[in-house]
């Protein structure tokens, strides 16, 4: 039985679109998945819904059936593997969280919130950018992993996520996951670009997850809707995501009193107040 307390939530998201937040969720889920923990990937990009397109499912309900008073939210969950990883599907046309009246907030993330206790681990897949919703989820989640790749634009793009959740929302710790690299040192090189400029500008100390490689396997697995650890577990950058959910396995682990005092999803009323 897991303590329903134990939860840790972790969203993905980058500043700029395409830099492979879903295929990096669904792959760490995966791996989490494999490693024992029992896993929950959230689709929170609500204007274009894509995790069950990456994995060939078309979901009978999603996000919008919950706002429903009588839709359980186990209802809405689909499974990706048996008894460990399920996916709650987003649906194109759900309104923007921000835009729900209160009652409308509240009736969803209670349901979410009361689902996702059942797991070890919550992953959200955010939609690209720093829309109400996206900052809204990522100041929610207990921690925030900002995916960049080497790009320029992509680099300045992802410290604009950090620096508006960072002064307009108060949150302090970041993750970052530099995804596509040629090798570790090009990895090590863009989190040390991306550090200078927060910790000169912003006072904050960003942590690294670690890299993800290029690898032409993404692709094929995104093209044959597959998750890559399934279609290519040998492959690099399939290797790379078994290390960082390693280290993410062993955050939960090392944090466990920490992680069972705060709420999976931090309230939404108390960050209303914060707009
Ligand atoms: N490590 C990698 N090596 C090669 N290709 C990759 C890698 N990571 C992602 N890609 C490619 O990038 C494309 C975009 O990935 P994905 O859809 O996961 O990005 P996203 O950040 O979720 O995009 P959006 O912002 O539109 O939601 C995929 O088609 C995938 O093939
Ligand atoms: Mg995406």
């Amino acid at each position: 039985m897991i303590n329903p307390n134990k939860t840790l939530s972790l969203a993905i998201m980058s500043g700029k679109g395409g830099v492979g937040k879903t295929s990096i969720s669904l792959n760490l889920g995966y791996a989490l998945y494999q490693a024992g923990l029992k896993t929950l990937l959230m689709d929170c990009d609500l204007g274009l819904a894509n995790l069950d397109v990456l994995l060939g499912l078309a979901p009978e309900k999603n996000l919008q059936d919950l706002l429903k008073q009588d839709t359980k939210t186990a209802d809405v969950a689909v499974a990706v593997e048996q008894n460990g990883l399920d996916v709650l599907p987003a649906a194109s046309g759900v309104p923007e969280l921000v835009d729900m009246d209160e009652d409308m907030q509240n009736v969803l993330l209670e349901k979410i919130v009361q689902l996702a206790g059942k797991y070890h681990a919550l992953i959200l897949d955010l939609g690209a950018g720093i829309s109400r919703t996206v900052m809204t989820f990522a100041a929610m989640s207990q921690l925030r992993v900002i995916v960049v790749t080497p790009e320029p634009t992509s680099l300045t793009d992802g410290y604009a996520v950090i620096k508006v959740l960072a002064t307009e929302h108060k949150v302090k710790d970041f993750l970052v996951l530099v995804n596509r690299v040629e090798s570790k040192s090009e990895g090590d090189k863009t989190f040390n670009r991306l550090a200078e400029a927060c910790r000169a500008f912003l006072n904050i100390e960003i942590q690294k997850l670690g890299h993800i490689r290029e690898d032409r396997q993404v692709g094929e697995a995104v093209r044959r809707q597959k998750a890559l650890l399934a279609l290519s577990p040998s492959s690099p950058s399939a290797q790379d995501i078994v290390t960082l959910s390693n280290r993410l396995k062993r955050y939960r682990s090392d944090n466990a009193d920490a992680i069972s005092r705060r709420p999976v999803l931090r309230q939404f009323s108390t960050l209303n107040s914060d707009f």
